[in-house]
């Protein structure tokens, strides 16, 4: 297989894109970051691709506040090809990726999501996790489709929740499960042994 070539786009912290580095560096994943893209201007992500010397920019997404469309999707896309990108991560990416992306990068766009989907899609999902009583809460990498955080679920990690945790303390050690769940997906995908077959994602062993 190819060495995958992943464009990472993120709004926040950039501590998924992190452990990709990290397990990139380690010699445990066949990737390069091509490019990070951030619609924050001073987004940490930017900060932390630039101390790696990866490729890092931000991209304006106005006028939308929640998706990415229309120039800028279009710019995004054409930002990722030139580089060369052949799988796109969302590494906390706070906006809805529409059909133009994933057509531009068909079953190639992978998001990270706070919780076991199906349970809790859409934002803070620990807190609804933590608020509904949940006894275990989790994460799930997936592949993107037209929906929400619907997409074949490709790697979960379950987490208990503590009696006494607060939405900080539960989201902590979701984040220390997302770190080792994201190289994990994507280190499938890199050695060829994920397959869909309708919605499920089949692991080769
Ligand atoms: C993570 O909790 C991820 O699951 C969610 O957004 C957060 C991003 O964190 N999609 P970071 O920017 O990777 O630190």
């Amino acid at each position: 297989m190819d060495k995958l070539k992943l464009g990472v786009l993120g709004s926040g912290s950039g501590s998924n894109m992190q452990s990709i580095v990290d397990a990139i560096e380690k010699g445990e994943l066949d990737a390069e970051v091509k490019l990070v893209i951030s619609d924050v201007k001073d987004a940490k992500i930017l900060e932390r691709a630039k101390k790696h010397s990866l490729k890092a920019t931000y991209l304006d997404c106005a006028p939308f506040k929640t998706k990415l469309e229309g120039a800028a999707e279009e710019r995004c896309i054409e930002m990722l090809k030139a580089e060369g990108v052949d799988t796109v991560v969302l590494a906390g990416f706070m906006r809805i990726v529409k059909k133009n992306l994933l057509e531009a990068f068909p079953n190639r766009v992978l998001n990270i999501h706070p919780s076991l989907l199906p349970a809790f899609p859409g934002v803070h999902s620990w807190e609804q996790a933590l608020n509904y009583g949940c006894k275990v809460a989790g994460v799930t990498v997936h592949f993107v489709d037209a929906g929400t955080d619907t997409g074949p679920i490709i790697v979960q990690r379950a987490v208990p929740v503590l009696s006494g945790d607060t939405p900080e303390s539960l989201h902590a050690r979701i984040q220390v499960e997302e770190h080792i769940a994201y190289p994990e997906a994507l280190k499938a995908l890199s050695e060829g042994k994920l397959s869909i077959e309708g919605r499920k994602v089949v692991i080769a062993l």
